[in-house]
């Protein structure tokens, strides 16, 4: 195990709710210093009481998504849009229906596309033109994966096609009626097109992550736990709840 590296600010908290308090108000503050900000999305449940207070704070006329630019980090292979499991769906549920964002500035890689290796290209390139993430959401997986990019993968990939982890499929089996509908396929932003993110916001809740985040953290910078190669980033703020911060 190595030293934590300067560049990494942990933020512990109390609970799920004071994170997302927290993470909300780093995204508050991006969009009214750059209202024009390129914000990174993730799914899971992990952002979803951060979504909860965004929108709070958009009704409250503090903030608007109105310039905004969002792309997410993932999709499943081969779910419709419709699918409540789908990542399309659980945006639009969970932050995209309620704010002022308009239809044409979000971005979510298809999986449904024709060819996934043009849609792989397009997405790619799209973040670039608009001039790359700003601020990069991310939660983390227990076998330390970011996005999709699970175990193994490379470092120096960018938005690519994954078969994904057994214990991704069970840990996400909860959100379907079981494992067999869990999709074997999923298309995601790469490790380097994280790391290219000007700024990443790491979210983590929970005991059953504590293990990860401390390997990403104190771990060797491996691809084996791929969330460790935010130690390379230089402006990385992680925020970790009580029971996810057991052994930091
Ligand atoms: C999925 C997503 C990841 C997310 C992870 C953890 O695999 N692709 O982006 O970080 O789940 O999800 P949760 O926050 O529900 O634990």
């Amino acid at each position: 195990m190595t030293e934590r590296l300067e560049n990494m600010k942990i933020i512990t908290t109390e609970d799920y709710n004071e994170l997302s308090e927290k993470a909300a108000k780093i995204i508050a503050s991006k969009l009214i210093l750059k209202p024009k900000s390129i914000l990174g999305l993730a799914t899971g449940s992990t952002p979803i009481g951060t979504y909860k207070e965004l929108i709070r704070l958009y009704n409250e006329k503090i903030i608007s998504f109105n310039e905004a630019i969002t792309f997410n980090l993932d999709e499943y292979y081969d779910l419709d849009y419709e699918n409540v499991n789908s990542y399309h769906y659980f945006m639009n549920k969970n932050l995209f229906s309620s704010i002022d964002i308009k239809k044409e500035n979000i971005n979510i890689p298809s999986g449904l596309a024709e060819s996934l290796e043009k849609e792989c290209e397009s997405y790619e390139s799209k973040i670039e033109s608009c001039g790359g993430v700003d601020i990069q959401i991310l939660g983390i997986g227990r076998n330390g994966h970011i996005g999709f990019n699970e175990p193994h993968c490379k470092f120096g990939s960018t938005t690519h096609v994954v078969s994904l982890d057994e214990d991704t499929r069970r840990a996400n089996a909860r959100f379907f009626r079981n494992i067999e509908e869990v999709p074997k396929k999923a298309i995601t932003m790469g490790i380097k097109t994280i790391m290219n993110a000007k700024e990443i916001l790491l979210l983590v809740s929970g005991e059953d992550k504590s293990k990860a985040i401390y390997e990403t953290v104190y771990g060797n910078v491996t691809e084996s736990v791929p969330a460790s190669v935010l130690q390379l980033h230089p402006n990385v703020t992680v925020i970790v709840d009580k029971k996810g911060a057991k052994f930091l």
